[in-house]
């Protein structure tokens, strides 16, 4: 209200006195613009009129912005500063700007952010620093952007992030730090970032394999899968405020040094004890629904065995009910008859009477529905319709494990708080059309290991939300496209183990499952696919490993142009022709082609991919020469083991690339006689070739270098100011490295 009434007030104003222009610059005074791009302005012209409320100065050359500069125009909501050559933000540079959104300062030379270089933005929601040279931020450096949704740091030249230094990021969604030199994390650098739902670390040097990236907003009822977090000096891990639902207990068996865990506000009804961390002091399950049964006996032995303090308290059964997880005692841990583990039938179980004892939740006859009614579970127990009665703010739905065969319109009308529905191994093979009608918050379905053999195009018709859906394990003959126009919104398709034998017609993907971002064909028998049947401007995983292509799907492939990891083990591929992978090569990050059948490679098979390529496995093809691997240069991961390489002089380059590489590859020669069985670094006809004439000395220097990212830190630490940072980076490394 207070924006619109301003608005007409400076609307009223502009009528009563021409706005005034600077002289280089274009105004619009209807839309109080003001652009004076690409002037070569060495500072903010002075005459731009106060009531501006855009102001575009982007390609400039103002290597220092002062204190105070924009104490003219105090209406500014956004400001583009973007490659104005900026060296300085000097402290105070953007006070007065309280009603500034959206500031721009991507593409500059700042080194440094100063305390108070940020001071006054109170109303910013978005800040904009990537492409800068930016490798110190001083503690405090964003306190007063108590608003800001998205800071974006990459591209910069961060080495370490201190702890705290995010501080005062209140309502921060999205945190970018890709692109930098980080080595190292704080324990408690993330500290504070309550809101947080997307954090971004791809591209630094953490040791971070492959999971660098946390998406979180994607994600709201996330499943934590074995080795999720793999961050070998990580001490304190925040998890709390997501919609957890099960952690594997691998989740962190890659996370050794975990002393803190924080699960709190999750969905977990139990955890099973975590391997991994060996060092754990803290594990806070406050505020999940922790059912205090058997179920949770082996965690609080664990948790006992190896002093791991459990906060939060049990929800149920109704005796337990906000007692402690502390103070459970192992005995007290127990579940009703039929409701439990195999060894659970104890004798001195008899006082615990079933169901009436507990406080009146509703729940059908057969089913398990807990305190607070958000879970409920009707798992294995031979019910042969979906049974009705359960409560209405139930949030999980668990039914798997039994004999539905068929699912009726409407079969779910009275639950429709449900997000995650499990019908996994009901021998369903029909979905009426409307079946999951009124679901409108569901975003899990699980259909997993049932006998469905083609689906109603308005299966899912009512469920418009639905994000992950699982079919995997079923008898689908067909990619089941018309049924997925109904959930515009798929992100995560599973359909390993069916039998779609063909990816037709071309615009498959466009036209059915317009945001999928991920989709599962494993162990299916896909023999062709049909010219852009996979075109998508998002599909970023694709497994079609173990099926019966016969090429590589390059035609299929021609509109997928995000696509980051491609799995094509396991199928006939005999020849790899020339520009196999041309049309994702821009994107692709890892490409798998594991006992593919290959036989042959065209020397120009690669072409196209360059150092963006990251992990590239071609176990066990029975080929013998393989192209240049040499513009490979991101490489991290390659798998050559099973290969009857040929060993002659025709082959030096890949001698020498395995020489260059500084990470483990194991490559065997087959041939010729003399050479079987030898590893390729270690044969020494190699040292006697002549160097071939044709290696291009560009790419030979790089890959030499081992590390490409190494040269990059080095030139960063000849800088100036760089001493402080890195003898803090080294005690910290000390400490927890
Ligand atoms: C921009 O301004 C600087 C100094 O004011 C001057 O040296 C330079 O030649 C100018 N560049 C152009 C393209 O006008
Ligand atoms: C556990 O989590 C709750 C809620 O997020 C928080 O208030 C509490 O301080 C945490 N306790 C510990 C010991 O971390
Ligand atoms: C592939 O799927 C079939 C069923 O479609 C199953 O029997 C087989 O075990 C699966 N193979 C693997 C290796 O998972
Ligand atoms: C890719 O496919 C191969 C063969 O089916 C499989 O072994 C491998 O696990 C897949 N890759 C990943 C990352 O799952």
């Amino acid at each position: 209200m207070k924006f619109f009434a301003a608005v007409i007030i400076l609307s009223a104003l502009i009528l009563v006195k021409a706005a005034k222009c600077p002289r280089m610059c274009s105004c619009d005074n209807t839309k109080l613009t003001v652009t004076c791009a690409g002037k070569n302005l060495t500072k903010v012209p002075a005459a731009v009129d106060e009531i501006t409320v855009k102001l575009n100065l982007r390609n400039n050359n103002m290597k220092s912005l002062p204190k105070g500069s924009f104490i003219q125009t105090p209406y500014l909501t956004h400001l583009n500063l973007q490659s104005c050559n900026i060296e300085h933000v000097k402290e105070g540079a953007f006070r007065s700007l309280g009603r500034l959104l959206n500031l721009n300062l991507a593409y500059n030379k700042i080194d440094m952010l100063y305390q108070e270089s940020f001071d006054g933005l109170s109303a910013l929601k978005e800040l904009n620093l990537h492409h800068n040279r930016i490798e110190e931020i001083q503690p405090g450096a964003f306190t007063q952007l108590g608003v800001l949704n998205m800071l974006t740091l990459s591209h910069n030249q961060l080495v370490y992030i201190p702890n705290m230094v995010f501080q005062g990021l209140h309502n921060i969604k999205w945190l970018r730090l890709s692109h930098n030199l980080l080595n190292n994390l704080a324990p408690e650098a993330f500290a504070g970032l309550f809101t947080l739902t997307r954090l971004s670390l791809d591209h630094n040097e953490l040791q971070l394999p492959e999971v660098t990236r946390l998406d979180m907003n994607h994600n709201p009822m996330m499943y934590l899968g074995d080795e999720a977090v793999s961050m070998v000096k990580l001490t304190h891990l925040y998890l709390d405020h997501m919609s957890l639902q099960d952690v594997s207990d691998q989740a962190l068996s890659k996370a050794p040094r975990v002393s803190h865990l924080d699960v709190s506000y999750n969905q977990l009804h139990y955890l099973e004890p975590l391997s991994g961390p060996k060092e754990l002091i803290s594990l806070n399950l406050t505020g999940n629904p922790v059912y205090c049964n058997c179920f949770l006996r082996q965690l609080r032995q664990w948790a006992q065995k190896n002093t791991v303090k459990l906060f939060g308290s049990c929800t149920g059964p109704s005796h337990l009910a906000d007692e402690p997880l502390e103070k459970m005692k192992v005995l007290d841990l127990r579940c009703r008859r039929g409701e439990s583990l195999k060894e659970e039938n104890e004798k001195d179980d008899a006082p615990t009477q079933p169901t009436k004892t507990e406080p009146k939740v509703q729940c059908p006859d057969n089913c398990d529905c807990n305190v607070d009614g958000q879970h409920a579970t009707c798992e294995g127990r031979g019910h042969t319709k979906v049974p009705k009665g359960f409560p209405a703010i139930t949030q999980l739905l668990d039914l798997r494990n039994n004999h539905f065969h068929y699912l009726p319109v409407n079969s779910f009308k009275t639950v429709g708080s449900v997000i995650s529905l499990h019908l996994e191994l009901c021998k369903i093979h029909e979905i009426e059309s409307g079946a999951f009608s009124g679901m409108k918050k569901l975003l899990y379905l699980y259909l997993s290991d049932n006998d469905l053999t083609s689906l109603d195009p308005e299966a899912f018709k009512g469920a418009p939300e639905l994000t992950y859906l699982h079919l995997e394990g079923n008898r689908l003959l067909e990619f089941p496209g018309t049924a997925l126009a109904q959930v515009p919104h798929l992100f995560v398709l599973h359909l390993e183990r069916n039998v779609i034998s063909k990816l037709e017609p071309s615009g498959l993907l466009s036209s059915t499952a317009p945001n999928l971002r991920e989709l599962y064909l494993t162990n299916n028998t896909i023999t062709a696919v049909a010219k852009d049947a996979l075109d998508s401007e998002l599909l970023a995983v694709l497994y079609v490993d173990m099926n019966q292509l016969k090429e590589v799907p390059t035609r299929g492939l021609s509109k997928t142009s995000q696509l980051e990891d491609l799995n094509l083990s396991h199928n006939s591929i005999k020849w790899v022709g020339p520009n196999a992978f041309q049309p994702v090569s821009r994107t692709l990050k890892k490409l798998k082609m594991d006992e593919t059948g290959i036989e042959k490679m065209s020397s120009d098979a690669l072409t196209g991919l360059g150092p963006g390529l990251r992990a590239l496995t071609l176990r066990g093809n029975p080929v013998e020469v393989l192209p240049d691997l040499r513009p490979l240069t991101g490489l991290e991961l390659v798998d050559l083991n099973d290969i009857p390489l040929l060993c002659d002089c025709t082959q030096q380059t890949l001698y020498r690339w395995l020489g260059s590489v500084n990470f483990e590859v194991t490559a065997t020669c087959a041939s010729p006689p003399e050479q079987k069985g030898q590893k390729i670094r270690e044969v020494l006809l190699f040292k006697s070739c002549r160097e071939s004439s044709e290696s291009p000395p560009t790419l030979k220097s790089k890959t030499v270098s081992p590390k490409p990212s190494k040269t990059k830190k080095d030139k960063a630490r000849s800088q100036k100011g760089r001493a402080k940072t890195i003898s803090t980076t080294k005690s910290k490394v000390k400490l927890y490295g």
